[in-house]
């Protein structure tokens, strides 16, 4: 197996653990039926919103007065809001919503940093059925025109600072009629088309709101997430998606009533919004979130003033943790019981580090914005080997394919495939691109994009995508767009972008660029070209490294063969170039 590591940790029948017998007996009789009786509320029509079940369920019953939401800000200061108050405040935002004639079915976005006003316009949203669009706030022109355009969004939800991006394209957005301002601390609401202060219209809303009744695969959110090829695709998900994420929120990252929390993930991202918001909120759970920039000191802090228990984060930062100076074991984390990890894969140094530093091993959990939730992972039951991303959650068929889709024995790498109809949480459509949704499957099968192995205990060992898509430090990033980024600036004739591999972030974005002639290929303007990207498309998707080279490996038809670029950089063979228009 790909693993340099030969040790397994025994499953953890101690403390960090309790109740073992319960999991398996649970896991063992699994059928999403079953959980859904257990988990989910319906009305009385069969229906369901994922709102009320996150929020005005325990605003109702026992938890009215739980903490629901820590926001701790970057000064140090902390807020904390019950379900009772979250579900005042998103009854009144969806009120808000209807004030302005939204519909179920609408498109309205969230485009905020991590303050509370943001997880409460999303779940209002959601109340109301309309579909929420959450943006990371990195998100420069470029990006927003893509989401914004496409989805055909009618309002959007932003901040007095975020507000120019959005003011600068809202010509090319003939959708887009609203445009609500959270002003938070000293503010001023800027003048504008379309423009509506939160504030005033929340004073101004009832506090009385009925949920929207939504059918199982009626439309709640969406994401764009970038492919290989291509601007970014619009992932919908359904209501009826909140069980795959309350599932794996109390069978996979263990959560009880009494713990605290936190997901590191940023809501503009899947993992915030289904691990940040969802799993945690239908299950009543106490969330934190944190405004501030990443440091180990900010991190750490946060987890021993707010006694975090049950704590998701990923790859890079766990990294950046194990190579900074500070030490953790200099704080108080003694609640802490249980880690997960997601996004990226977990190289063994990193499990081997928690346990040194925590006593507890980082739990990998393996998923895609298209699969709505947890699909593969290690159960806190289940004795890990490290490097493995673990084994299918039970209830979900897993299995690796050949090309042309045969099951492979176990050791055989191939494609990572689901069985389509055992993926409770499945996204429902592209939007607006029904043809890209229907390249995902064969036959039966959901295919990842990803390839693994299995190997004869049935755990399955990540190797790598099957196409030209970048993770660095666990964000997706298609190469086309920054490569059209790129092209954008005068000074560029095209270029080619890849992934390369990086022991801090496991990869990093390099671009190759061929420059107009009479263009000095010197690092001013690899600067130029870097600011350029992080000025147009997002602040994390900028090449960290550019070449300037003098003609771009090509197919006759005219397609960039970044797999050449790729295989040249790591001093590869370059494979078949039977095809290239000229090598
Ligand atoms: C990668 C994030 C290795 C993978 C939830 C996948 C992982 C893509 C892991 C989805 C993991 C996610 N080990 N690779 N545990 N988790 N990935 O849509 O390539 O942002 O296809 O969803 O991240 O990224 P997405």
């Amino acid at each position: 197996m790909p693993t340099t590591s030969t040790s397994t940790i025994q499953r953890q029948a101690n403390a960090s653990v309790a109740n073992l017998t319960d999991y398996d007996a649970a896991l063992l009789n699994f059928s999403w039926h079953a959980a859904a009786d257990e988990l989910l509320d319906t009305f009385a029509d069969g229906s369901l919103n994922i709102t009320y079940n996150c929020i005005d369920r325990h605003a109702e019953g026992d938890r009215a007065d739980k903490t629901a939401l820590i926001f701790e800000q970057s000064n140090g200061e902390h807020e904390q809001y019950t379900f009772r108050d979250l579900k005042k405040l998103t009854n009144q935002f969806s009120n808000v919503l209807a004030d302005l004639s939204v519909k179920k079915g609408d498109r309205v976005f969230v485009f905020l940093p991590t303050i509370p006003e943001r997880y409460i316009a999303f779940l209002g949203i959601l109340k109301l059925g309309a579909v929420a669009g959450t943006m990371f706030a990195a998100f420069q022109e470029d990006a927003l025109l893509d989401r914004l355009g496409d989805s055909e969004a009618s309002v959007i939800v932003t901040s007095p600072e975020l507000y120019p991006r959005i003011k600068n394209i809202q010509d090319k957005l003939p959708a887009l009629n609203q445009i609500i301002i959270v002003g938070r601390g000293q503010y001023v609401i800027p003048a504008g088309k379309g423009i509506i202060s939160y504030n005033d219209a929340m004073d101004a809303a009832s506090e009385s709101f009925e949920p929207a009744h939504m059918q199982n695969d009626e439309y709640s959110y969406m994401l764009y997430t970038s492919g290989t090829t291509g601007k970014p695709k619009g992932i919908v998900h359904a209501h009826y998606d909140i069980l795959q994420a309350m599932v794996t929120t109390k069978y996979v990252l263990d959560l009880r009533d009494s713990d605290i929390y936190w997901c590191t993930a940023d809501i503009g991202w899947v993992t915030g919004v289904v691990y940040g918001t969802l799993g945690v909120w239908g299950l009543g759970g106490t969330n934190v979130i944190y405004e501030g920039r990443f440091s180990p000191e900010n991190w750490y802090d946060v987890l021993e003033k707010h006694h975090v228990s049950v704590w998701y984060s990923a790859p890079t930062a766990i990294r950046m943790l194990m190579a900074s100076a500070t030490n953790p074991k200099s704080y108080d984390l003694h609640n802490l019981r249980h880690l997960a990890s997601v996004g990226e894969p977990l190289n063994p140094e990193a499990i081997w580090w928690g346990l040194d530093v925590f006593g507890l091993a980082f739990h990998d959990t393996w998923w895609q914005t298209e699969l709505g939730a947890i699909a593969v992972t290690n159960l806190p039951a289940l004795d890990i080997k490290p490097g493995s991303m673990g084994k299918p959650l039970p209830g979900i068929e897993v299995a690796i394919l050949d090309d042309a889709g045969n099951v492979l024995p176990d050791g055989e790498q191939g494609n990572l495939a689901l069985r389509a109809s055992t993926v409770s949480s499945l996204m429902k459509t592209v939007w607006g691109n029904p043809v890209k949704f229907d390249s995902y499957f064969k036959g039966e099968w959901y295919i990842s994009g990803d390839s693994a192995v299995r190997d004869s205990d049935g755990y399955y060992w990540f190797i790598g995508r099957t196409d030209d898509l970048i993770n660095t430090s666990g964000e997706r990033v298609g190469p086309f767009e920054v490569e059209s980024a790129l092209v954008e600036h005068p000074a560029v004739v095209e270029a080619g972008v890849i992934g390369k591999p990086d022991k801090l972030r496991g990869e990093i974005i390099k671009a190759f660029v061929v420059l107009q002639d009479g263009i000095e290929p010197d690092e001013d303007m690899k600067h130029t070209l870097q600011q350029h990207v992080k000025h147009h498309l997002a602040g994390h998707a900028y090449p960290r490294e550019i070449d300037f080279i003098d003609h771009l490996p090509k197919t006759r038809s005219g397609k960039i063969m970044r797999r050449v670029l790729k295989a040249q950089e790591l001093g590869l063979p370059t494979g078949d170039t039977s095809t290239l228009e000229s090598y």
